[in-house]
């Protein structure tokens, strides 16, 4: 059964990194006071560079940095030092600014040409370190999403095969529009999580997020509605802009 989805408007899109600074804060705590560890997918893209930037200095200290894993929703095809890594994203925001062991963090190494041997050795990597047997799913503490114009989420794209992926943890999807492989936690991962926060931001995704929250339309069109953690919350953090089109806010 699904928990319920929590809509938070905000004017801002500085508004919502703090919102979500908050929010990683309040799991990481519990987490660690749970199970003795916080378990984290970052999201690519640009919304959450700010917020990567408040972890690392206004939430430096409210946060447990040792018993923090980070691992990666999706990542680009591309050599982490590549500027459209979110890998290389998530560095320069927070990761080279923080007191964490690399052992603690779970990059997807693109470098490898092989996409497929890339989601493989990735799939791996989730399964070695949360423990989980063939036909178990990882749950991570939170993960992070963003959404595309498209309403693509991580990197399940409209109409891409990685939307019917039910038995991988990670998969390499190829995007025909961009013409390139793209490394996703796949559908079975991202709605095993514990929570699930979407950060969208900007009018350019209001348009797919009142599709996503409030049409009745096909969800392979828009991915980002297929998610829908199945024992976990899903937040979606918004600011005016994006919601602009939304008739429910
Ligand atoms: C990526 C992300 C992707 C992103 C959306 C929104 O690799 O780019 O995982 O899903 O979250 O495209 O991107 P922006 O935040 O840049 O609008």
């Amino acid at each position: 059964m699904s928990s319920a989805v929590e809509i938070r408007t905000f004017t801002t899109p500085q508004e919502i990194s703090a919102a979500a600074a908050e929010e990683v804060v309040r799991a990481a705590n519990e987490a660690v006071n749970r199970d003795g560890r916080f378990t984290l997918a970052l999201s690519g893209g640009s919304t959450p560079k700010n917020l990567y930037n408040l972890l690392a200095t206004n939430a430096r200290t409210a946060l447990p940095w040792d018993r923090m894993f980070f691992f990666w929703g999706d990542e680009r095809h591309v050599p982490p030092t590549d500027p459209e890594s979110n890998y290389r994203m998530a560095d320069e925001t927070m990761l080279a600014k923080i007191p964490v062991a690399a052992s603690n963090v779970f990059r997807i190494k693109t470098e490898n040409p092989d996409a497929a041997a890339v989601a493989e050795a990735y799939e791996q990597t989730l399964r070695k370190f949360f423990q989980v047997q063939p036909g178990q799913v990882p749950n991570f503490d939170l993960i992070l999403l963003g959404m595309g114009p498209d309403g693509h989420t991580a990197s399940l794209f409209p109409g891409t095969a990685a939307l019917k992926e039910k038995s991988h943890l990670v998969v390499a999807n190829w995007v025909e529009k961009m013409q390139t492989h793209r490394i996703t936690l796949t559908l079975p991962v991202l709605n095993a999580a514990r929570c699930v926060t979407f950060l969208v931001s900007g009018t350019d995704k209001a348009s797919a997020l009142h599709a996503v929250l409030e049409e009745n339309v096909p969800a392979e069109q828009y991915p980002s509605k297929l998610i829908k953690p199945s024992d976990g919350k899903l937040i979606w953090m918004i600011d005016r802009a994006a919601a602009s089109q939304l008739k429910a806010h």
